[in-house]
């Protein structure tokens, strides 16, 4: 792969936040290139054997609701073999049980395809067991059960790739249409985190665009209806600090992201679709200087790198209704506004949009956020004496 150099990056306290890079290649050739020994080139070259060795250590984790059968298995072909897929499915499971369904249509690809999986159902006594273990009871409802929703899954995916063994974890959606953009985005992750020189590293993609149907014709939007205000709103925060205007946040809502292994365990997470916004949120409140814990100065010492990557494909996945799209804001709004960094000049800005946009009446304010905190707290060493993938995760090893 051939990507561009980040033109520059924001710095806030041990967060170094790269600008956008843009995919120059999807395959940038096999033999390294001579002409980028050049200082001065502005293309970089991460040559084949690096991305699979980043992806054999590299989880992808599938969060799943309902979706459709042959978009999941589209999804699981565009994965690099090397990586493996852990899908995190809260399905329903009454009258028609669509586990079972996606049990089978993953087992019966995986077998086809010679490839190791896990598939775990997020509300299965086995995957409560495992939580319960690692002492990580936060996770769990008044049924004893991993609670519903897509960060609540995306938890419990991190716990399983740590079991694992794996150095790496990224997230993809269950709904995409489109393999080709599965298998660049994971590409990217590897891309992205072969970049950096700390351990600690997320790789966020931006979309190249989104295509959608206008009159008789397509239109690819560039910003998302909900990533258009968090990206604002990240970027005014931000400001406030340094005293310079930025537009360096382009991901704030990237459910296509990807993490070293050590930052996904030491940081904080949030309930439902506001997790994405809080990374950002809490890499400022963890690693930002403002208010330093003991247990993050070694990962502040060596530096937190973020990296945005632009695709090349185009995003296609399926269309959710108004509401969710509303809550979705609402949700990443929140985690911003009960931050204790956000100042009350972006507070009343973020009143100012929730109201302007009929999500909160006059007198309203935005809901505090469930938040679930570091997995470094998870006791793995307990969890691993009963974890056995072939009979809790419904696995194939070949
Ligand atoms: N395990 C699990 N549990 N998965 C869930 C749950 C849940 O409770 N709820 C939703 N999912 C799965 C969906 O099946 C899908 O694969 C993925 O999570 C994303 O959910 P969507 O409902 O498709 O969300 P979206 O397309 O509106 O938003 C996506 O893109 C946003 C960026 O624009 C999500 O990835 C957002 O988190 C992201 O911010
Ligand atoms: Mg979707």
């Amino acid at each position: 792969m051939r990507i561009e150099l980040p033109k520059y990056a924001e710095r806030f306290g041990a967060v170094l936040l790269h600008d956008v890079q843009k995919v120059y290649e999807l395959d940038g050739g096999y033999w390294p290139d001579e002409a980028l020994s050049n200082p001065f080139h502005v293309i970089r070259h991460i040559e084949a054997e690096k991305l699979h060795q980043i992806e054999k250590d590299l989880a992808i984790i599938i969060p799943t609701k309902n979706e459709r059968l042959r978009l999941l298995e589209g999804v699981l072909s565009g994965l690099p073999h090397d990586c493996l897929p852990i899908v995190l499915s809260n399905s329903d499971t009454e009258a028609i049980d669509r586990f079972r369904l996606e049990c089978q249509t993953v087992e019966n690809f995986c077998c086809y395809a010679k490839k190791k999986y896990l598939i775990m159902h997020q509300r299965s006594e086995a995957l409560a067991d495992l939580v319960k273990n690692g002492g990580y009871t936060k996770l769990l409802d008044e049924h004893g059960l991993v609670r519903n929703g897509k960060a609540e899954g995306m938890i419990a995916g991190v716990m399983l790739a740590q079991l694992m063994g794996k150095k790496y974890v990224g997230f993809v959606d269950a709904d995409n249409y489109f393999p080709g953009s599965v298998f660049e985005y994971v590409r990217i992750f590897s891309a992205g985190l072969s970049q950096s020189s700390s351990s600690h590293a997320m790789v966020r993609i931006q979309w190249h665009s989104k295509p959608k149907i206008e009159g008789e014709g397509l239109f690819f939007a560039k910003w998302g209806r909900v990533s258009r205000i968090s990206n604002l709103l990240l970027n005014r925060l931000i400001s406030q600090y340094t005293g310079f205007e930025t537009d360096v946040v382009k991901t704030g809502n990237a459910g296509e992201h990807a993490m070293s292994m050590e930052l996904a365990l030491q940081m904080d997470y949030s309930a439902g679709f506001s997790i994405e916004t809080h990374h950002f949120v809490n890499l400022m409140e963890r690693f930002g200087g403002v208010n330093v814990l003991p247990e993050d100065v070694p990962a502040m010492q060596q530096g937190v790198y973020l990296y945005q990557i632009e695709s090349r494909n185009p995003h296609l996945h399926d269309a959710k209704e108004d509401g969710h799209v509303e809550e979705m804001i609402h949700q990443s709004l929140s985690v911003i506004y009960h931050s204790p960094l956000c100042t009350e000049v972006v507070k009343s800005e973020i009143l100012g949009e929730l109201r302007r946009l009929n999500i909160l009446k006059k007198h309203e304010l935005p809901k505090a956020p469930v938040k679930y905190g570091s997995l470094q707290f998870f006791d793995f060493d307990k969890t691993a004496r009963i974890w056995d993938p072939v009979k809790y995760g419904n696995t194939q090893l070949v």
